[in-house]
């Protein structure tokens, strides 16, 4: 069993860990989370595979100082600006526009990355020693409560992560609150900071406390990326040569021939790979402004369900 206290030597191994694309369970003030380098899209695809989300929901990205945010946010609008000076660090999450270094896989295809800077001394020992922000959503399996003790995480996750860094029970043990601020400014998530003094610092605020910020999740706004060229499930066994030469192909373990351009998502056929490259490739292909891009299904089992649940939501636009 991975579970170690939160020792100086244990935070250096967990550091190297998450250097090397593991993923690493932590504690944070409001529930344990399951981190991953944010920059790289293989570690971040690993979370999603332990979680077993059944779809790409979008992930919080935790930040240590100014420096980091300014790695993944662009410029901040003036409310975000005083929410921070009021409760960073702390158990606020802000949605804010994205820099290009964060993959598109951490936020879903939005143009926003959640963003928060976590006041738990070993979260902010662990990203300091990582030297990267982390991507992390809460360390359970999907649709489970969110662990706020490392016994929860080794009970629910178990042998699925690296590693597992004890920092005893969490203070919030309900998530942090998330803000919104476009079109206003708005609660998409009631969580450690309550409505109230978020308003004393900003004045009145909207709330949409949806399905755990279920509206603004993948599939549902308009804002959320999809190509612009129509997408299409397929068996390539049944598409004519005449209809491949103008649209793009997307294979699982192998490019397709005869279209006009055609990449294969993990030629080791390795559905981890495949989930880490799929928004990437779709954009890529999505650039090139095909007729049409046709994509072979893939294996409806661990990251293959998630990865055709998204394939479905972008055939039906
Ligand atoms: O307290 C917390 O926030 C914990 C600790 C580990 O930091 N993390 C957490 O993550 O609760 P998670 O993945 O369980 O919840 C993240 C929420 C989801 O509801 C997701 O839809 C929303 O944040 N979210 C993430 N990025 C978003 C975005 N760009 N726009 C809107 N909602 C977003
Ligand atoms: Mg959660």
């Amino acid at each position: 069993m991975p579970l170690v206290s939160a020792s100086s030597d244990a935070l250096d191994a967990a550091a190297a860990h998450l250097r090397r694309g593991g993923i690493v369970a932590f504690p944070t003030e409001t529930v344990y989370g399951l981190g991953a380098n944010a920059l790289d899209v293989r570690a971040v695809a690993r979370i999603f595979e332990a979680k077993g989300r059944p779809e790409f929901d979008p992930l919080i990205v935790h930040v240590l100082d100014a420096t980091m945010l300014a790695r993944v946010a662009l410029p901040l609008p003036p409310a975000a600006l005083r929410l921070i000076e009021r409760f960073w660090p702390g158990p606020l999450t802000l949605v804010v526009r994205k820099t290009e270094a964060v993959p598109h896989l951490v936020t879903a295809g939005l143009p926003t990355v959640a963003v928060r800077m976590p006041a738990h001394p070993v979260a902010r020992a662990l990203i300091a020693r990582t030297g990267v922000p982390l991507a992390a959503p809460s360390a359970n399996p999907f649709g489970y409560l969110s662990p706020t003790r490392a016994e929860h995480v080794v009970r629910m996750l178990g042998e699925r992560v690296d590693m597992i860094v004890n920092g005893g029970p969490t203070e919030h043990g309900v998530e942090s609150t998330i803000v919104a601020f476009e079109p206003t400014v708005t609660i998409l998530r009631a969580g450690a900071i309550a409505r109230e003094a978020i308003e004393a610092a900003i004045g009145p605020v909207a709330s949409d406390l949806g399905d755990d910020a279920a509206p603004l999740s993948p599939g549902r706004l308009p804002q959320h990326y999809a190509p612009s060229a129509p997408i299409r499930i397929v068996d390539f066994e049944s598409v004519p040569p005449h209809e491949r030469a103008a649209a793009a192909g997307v294979g699982f373990a192998v490019a397709p021939p005869g279209y006009r351009v055609a990449r294969a998502l993990s030629t080791q056929g390795s559905l981890r790979e495949a989930a880490a490259r799929l928004f990437d490739v779709l954009h890529e292909l999505d650039a090139l402004t095909p007729a049409r891009i046709d994509v072979e299904a893939v294996p409806a089992e661990g990251l293959g369900v998630a990865i055709m649940d998204r394939l479905r939501r972008a055939e039906r636009r």
